[in-house]
């Protein structure tokens, strides 16, 4: 199969934390997931993982979505509407996922994979970066 990606797993760094541990925690987790789909798409065995993929997905929105928002909300963020629309965009496009798991679409844990990627620069070291720095600035911690 043409859809091998590069199978050097992401390596957390320093400057990734935030130092909020529930945060930082998560993002590792995060970033884990990455590394399993690296290993899953490379030996082609989407179909009998991709289901767990999403177990730790859902798991991780359920988790850490939440409980960012809260904390975001309790320091009284004031972009955190703004933020909260980019979860929801993430949630729906990981409905949209499990949909095309269903119609047993071809390549999805690639798609998947770079959905997440583009998520974790996008996301997780911008706009998560740059409320927590915020906040930080603002004094509140
Ligand atoms: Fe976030």
């Amino acid at each position: 199969m043409g859809n091998k990606i590069n199978n050097e797993p992401f390596v957390w760094k320093d400057e990734y934390n935030v130092d909020i541990n529930i945060i930082d925690n998560q993002h590792k987790k995060f970033l884990d997931i990455l590394n399993e789909l690296k290993i899953i798409i490379n030996n082609n065995s989407c179909k009998e993982h991709v289901s767990n993929i999403f177990f730790q997905i859902a798991y991780l929105i359920d988790h850490y979505f939440i409980k960012e928002e809260i904390y975001f909300k309790d320091c009284k963020y004031p972009n955190l509407e703004q933020h909260k629309k980019s979860h929801n965009i993430f949630i729906d496009r990981i409905i949209q996922f499990q949909k095309d798991v269903e119609a047993k679409k071809p390549d999805l844990c690639v798609e998947i994979y770079y959905f997440l990627e583009d998520w974790f620069d996008e996301h997780i070291l911008k706009y998560d970066k740059e409320a927590v720095e915020y906040l930080k600035k603002s004094g509140v911690n």
